[in-house]
């Protein structure tokens, strides 16, 4: 029987005028009048999709044969791996931690093999010496895999962790070395995929079209997933889902579209931070992932035009309730210049009672009886209140559950909005030169051949001066 599967919800009246008060918010005219923009960027994506760097959109539709190889190989990972080590940064490893901490139980790696029954995971995504100096000393080398992942094949953090890796390996188990490290890479672009020829390497390809933040759906995420035991079919799913739901290029039957289209107006108005703030510990690495995906994206000097347009959005990630305790005095009180984002769970996946006791102090023994799962739901609608009393523009996202299709959908909802603000915004979303600057100065730095004239325009800079260091 065909399974009934629930959407997730988007409720943006707090964006409204009606709700936060006509001096911020957006009134059905203005939100109307983005009629034309919105028919525009649907039709761009329309056009576009699964050519360039849309590539991404495709990825529900056309992974049959990868997703069997995937599974087939995380099989073996699982059954012979105690741990799982990614090797990968920005969008080679934000999606993997979201939803590993998504979907898979919020201590995994403090459980007992038996009760987890995945490998242990852990995602290097940065180069200070003191975290990879600890892993190594926590690893045993028999029991893990390493998934070396970087779509351009050259990146310096990741090259220089697979350095270390291999060399190590190298010396422990010579020519069966490979056997430990499965990379993930472009078939034709950059080192990596030359690299894992030469060594003998499974290799995953990431497809044509397909960038690093957009990434999460092809083998970068969905093997790690799939060793983690995640239902990556679901997740495929749970896409797709969402892709239909956003077919439509009238906003009022488009959910990304209408969130794009809010987010341009707000932007419009000075609201120039978008706060993403799950009310779920396990969502809280998507606000991570989101945070990549937004910036990344929309923080562009010049559209496609080639005018100086120096658009984006800051985005902040915040969680529910810890940052109540932390920022929300900010954001209610501060200034006007944030839309909030709050993500639900309509059904956690775990119910705990507050226990009773203390009944001779009233004000702690109201609590008793009721659930965290109270606590939470109603925290979370007491920020609502408290953001839209105070004219913030606020809007929430609805999981029904946190499960391998919803977070399909919801990823996919955030690829989408993007793509169409992108296009709302006449850039260029899925480039990043302002990270190929910083990347090809640390080249120069480090003496890479090839960057001798970004070495002489390095050292060319002016000196600092001691008068302002203290
Ligand atoms: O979104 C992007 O393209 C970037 O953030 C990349 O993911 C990041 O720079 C890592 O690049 P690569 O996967 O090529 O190592």
């Amino acid at each position: 029987m065909k399974k009934e599967y629930t959407s997730i919800k988007f409720d943006y009246n707090n964006m409204m005028s009606t709700y936060v008060g006509a001096e911020q918010g957006i009134t059905d005219k203005e939100l109307a009048g983005t009629k034309n923009l919105a028919v525009q960027a649907h039709t761009y994506f329309k056009l576009n999709r699964g050519t360039g760097m849309m590539g991404w959109s495709e990825l529900p539709y056309n992974q049959a044969e990868v997703v069997k190889d995937i599974m087939n190989t995380a099989k073996i990972v699982r059954r012979n791996c105690d741990a799982f080590v990614v090797l990968g940064i920005g969008g080679s490893a934000l999606g993997p931690m979201a939803v590993f901490q998504a979907l898979c139980h919020l201590r995994h790696n403090e459980l007992k093999r038996n009760q987890r029954k995945a490998p242990k995971f852990y995602v290097e995504d940065n180069v200070d010496p003191e975290r990879m100096a600890s892993l190594l000393d926590i690893l045993d080398l028999d029991k893990t895999v390493f998934n070396v992942i970087t779509k351009s094949g050259s990146t310096s953090e990741t090259m220089s962790q697979y350095l270390i890796i291999m060399n190590i390996l190298k010396e422990k188990y010579g020519d069966k070395a490979n056997e430990h490290i499965i990379a993930t890479t472009d078939a034709k672009n950059g080192n990596l995929i030359k690299i894992a020829k030469k060594e003998n390497l499974k290799t995953f390809i990431i497809p044509d079209g397909v960038g690093g933040r957009f990434s999460e759906i092809c083998p970068v995420g969905l093997f790690p997933a799939a060793v983690l035991g995640i239902d990556i079919k679901e997740m495929l799913k749970g896409c797709a889902h969402m892709d239909k739901l956003c077919r439509k290029s009238d906003i009022k039957s488009n959910p990304a579209l209408a969130a794009a289209a809010l987010q341009y107006l707000a932007i419009q108005k000075g609201k120039n931070i978008s706060v993403m703030m799950p009310y779920a510990d396990s969502l809280k690495l998507m606000a991570d992932w989101y945070c990549q995906l937004w910036g990344e994206s929309l923080g562009k000097a010049v559209n496609n035009k080639g005018e100086k347009v120096y658009v984006g959005q800051t985005p902040v990630k915040a969680l529910g309730v810890t940052d109540q305790h932390s920022q929300v005095q900010l954001y209610t009180e501060g200034p006007f210049d944030k839309v909030v984002t709050i993500i639900g769970v309509e059904n956690y996946r775990k119910e705990v009672v507050i226990a009773g006791g203390c009944e001779d102090f009233p004000s702690v023994s109201f609590l008793s009886g009721h659930t965290l799962n109270e606590l939470i739901t109603s925290e979370m609608y007491a920020t609502e209140y408290a953001l839209t009393k105070n004219n913030r523009l606020n809007n929430m996202i609805t999981l029904p559950e946190v499960n391998a299709h919803t977070i399909g959908q919801l990823m996919f909802f955030f690829m989408l909005e993007t793509a169409y603000i992108g296009a709302m915004f006449d850039i260029n979303t899925f480039n990043q030169p302002g990270v190929e600057e910083g990347k090809n100065a640390t080249y120069a730095l480090l003496g890479r051949a090839g960057y001798e004239e970004k070495a002489a325009e390095l050292k060319a800079r002016p000196q600092k001066s001691e008068n302002y260091i203290i």
